[in-house]
C-alpha cells in the first residue's frame, strides 16, 4: 500500500505536521510526502491547453499526483480565511483539466478508488466551511472517498491549544481504522 500526503503547511513542525507525523507512525507501506510549499507547483494559468489537448500543458510536481500510485490520500492543510493554505488551492486548480478534457473533448480521465483522510488546523477563527468544499472538490476529482465521520482529524483553537496539547486529536487518531 502507498500512501501521498500533501502538505498544505508552511511549518515542518507545526500544528499540521504534529498531526501528520503521528497518523504517519499508524500507516504501513510506502509514504511519500509532499510538502506542497517546497513543491514545484504552478497553479493553473488557463492557458486552454486542456480545452483542446489531452492532460495539462504545465509539467511539475503535479505529474506525481496524476501518477495516481497511490492507495490513501491524506490532505492536511492549516485553514487561512476559512480555506485551505494558498498551495493547496493552487493545486485544486490544477484539477481543472479532468474537467475540461471531458467537457470539451470528452476524455475521461478515471483514478483508481482509494481512500481520503482530512487534517485540519486553525487558529481559532470558526467553522473551516471553504476549506471543506475546496477539499471535497480535490478528492472527488482524485476519487478518493472521504468519510467525514471517521477519516476527519481536526485541531480548530491552536491559538490557545496547540494540536500537541489537543487531546481530541489524540482520540481522534486512536479512532482511526487502519
Ligand atoms: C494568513 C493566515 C490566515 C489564517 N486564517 C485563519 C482562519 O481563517 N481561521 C482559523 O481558524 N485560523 C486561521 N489562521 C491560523 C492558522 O490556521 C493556525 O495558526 C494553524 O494552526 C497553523 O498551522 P501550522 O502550524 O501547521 O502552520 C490563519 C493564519 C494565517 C497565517
Amino acid at each position: 500500500m502507498k500512501t501521498l500526503i500533501l502538505n498544505g503547511s508552511p511549518h515542518k513542525n507545526g500544528d499540521t505536521s504534529y498531526i501528520v507525523n503521528e497518523l504517519k507512525k499508524k500507516i504501513d507501506g510506502e509514504i511519500e510526502e509532499i510538502f506542497l510549499y517546497d513543491a514545484k507547483l504552478s497553479p493553473c494559468i488557463d492557458c486552454r491547453y486542456c480545452w483542446k489537448n489531452k492532460g495539462c500543458s504545465i509539467k511539475d510536481d503535479m505529474q506525481k499526483i496524476n501518477n495516481d500510485d497511490y492507495d490513501l490520500l491524506i490532505l492536511a492543510s492549516p485553514v487561512y480565511f476559512y480555506n485551505v493554505t494558498p498551495p493547496m488551492f493552487s493545486l485544486l486548480t490544477r484539477l481543472n483539466y479532468i474537467w475540461s478534457n471531458k467537457h470539451f473533448l470528452d476524455i475521461t480521465h478515471t483514478f483508481k478508488n482509494k481512500r481520503g483522510i482530512l487534517v485540519l488546523t486553525g487558529g481559532g477563527g470558526g467553522e473551516p466551511k471553504h476549506a471543506l468544499d475546496t477539499v471535497n472538490l480535490i478528492f472527488k476529482y482524485l476519487n478518493a472517498e472521504f468519510d467525514s465521520e471517521k477519516d476527519y482529524i481536526y485541531s480548530l483553537n491552536t491559538d490557545n491549544v496547540s494540536a500537541k496539547d489537543d487531546i481530541n486529536v489524540k482520540k481522534m487518531i486512536e479512532k482511526i481504522d487502519f
